[in-house]
């Protein structure tokens, strides 16, 4: 029996393919396999040869059939591996243009809002860097300074995961921000960095200016000696070149957990026949929220608040685009409309370049 064991492991170990494992299958398990022409001779022993071999044939025929499986799944998973390594489709080729007129498709205004913010703040030395919209509570609220209790965790309508039964860890959350990336950037690089993050988030929100899934960009700068200045000339700098002419910032003191001090910015625009126009006028709109990063988040970071310090920023992007396009209700940018995306979308071919202009 040892000898049927070695001989049909090592043959199913040896199967390259699935028809050569079937083969196996046949040889050892098979109504004329070995395995079970040797179950059939059972019949013809004493019931004390029975006893010993039964159990033994039994188990035999149980480990065989589960290193069976095993090798199949291990040869399935290699033939899914190899078809995708030779069946893949370059998604961002152009269309090809068939003798008739072809639809072409249009960049989402959220995208197209990204791609231009990317380039804004790539050009002041700012990478992009990225997290997970799965959070942990530690990242999402602990890290940035927002205790177990804090009253944010409930104002910001959190979406909390289901937990296993008996799971008594703290459930992950749909990122509420786009901040915990602060925290994941400063452990990966430390300081000095400058980073931006552009990302979906998540708040359980539905009414004409609240989509319960939106998209923040976070900004962070550390260095030796970040202050608020700097961070009002990034702001300005950036809104000026986002919205292709100068925009006034107005700071009003404010309060985040995660950065002291902290301020909201708004931006300049007139709303004379009920539309808005930023960079003109005397009336002022919220956009972002900001401050000095707090030493306890820094430190979450493995960041020294005694050697760096800096600011960040986190400002809704659907907000901006919303005021750029004039696009009056942001439910409308999740509906998936063809004709508003018609409407309001771009040419897929037209990347924003600071050069280009936007
Ligand atoms: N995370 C804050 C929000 O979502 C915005 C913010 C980011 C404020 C960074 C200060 C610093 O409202």
């Amino acid at each position: 029996m040892d000898d049927l064991r070695a001989k049909y492991l090592s043959r199913i170990g040896d199967a390259s393919d699935e028809a050569a494992l079937e083969e196996v299958r046949l040889a050892a398990i098979g109504k004329k396999g070995e395995v079970s022409l040797a179950m059939r001779e059972l019949g013809r022993m004493t019931a004390e040869e029975r006893q010993q071999a039964g159990p033994r044939l039994n188990a035999l025929k149980a480990e065989i059939t589960s290193a069976l499986a095993a090798r199949k799944a291990a040869l399935e998973d290699a033939g899914l591996e190899a078809r995708l390594a030779e069946e893949w489709l370059d998604v961002t080729l152009p269309g090809r243009r068939s003798g008739r007129s072809v639809a072409t498709g249009s960049v989402h205004p959220v995208s197209q809002v990204w791609e231009e913010c990317t380039a804004i703040f790539a050009d002041m030395g700012f990478r992009v860097a990225e997290g997970p919209q799965v959070e942990s509570d530690w990242y999402n609220f602990d890290a940035l300074n927002i205790p177990d209790h804090h009253p944010a965790r409930g104002e910001m309508d959190t979406f909390y995961m289901a937990r296993a039964d008996g799971d008594t860890r703290p459930p992950h959350v749909l990122r509420t921000h786009t901040s915990p990336v602060q925290i994941r950037a400063m452990q990966e690089t430390g300081a000095p960095i400058r980073i931006i993050c552009p990302g979906r988030v998540y708040r359980a929100d539905y009414d004409q200016t609240h989509t319960p899934m939106f998209h923040q960009i976070e900004g962070l700068a550390l260095d030796r000696d970040i202050s608020m200045a700097n961070l009002k000339w990034v702001l300005e700098e950036f809104f000026s070149a986002y919205f292709g002419k100068s925009v006034k910032t107005r700071f009003r003191a404010s309060h985040f957990p995660f950065t002291e001090p902290s301020a909201e910015v708004d931006i300049q625009c007139s709303w004379e026949g009920g539309t808005v126009k930023v960079g003109e006028g005397d009336g002022w709109l919220e956009v972002l929220g900001s401050g000095m990063v707090h030493p306890h988040v820094l430190r979450a970071g493995g960041v020294d608040p005694a050697e760096w310090q800096g600011f960040a920023f986190g400002m809704g992007i659907d907000r901006i685009a919303m005021l750029k396009y004039g696009i009056p209700d942001l439910r409308a940018f999740f509906d998936s409309d063809l004709r508003w995306l018609r409407h309001y979308g771009f040419g897929a071919l037209s990347v924003p370049t600071l050069r280009g202009g936007f």
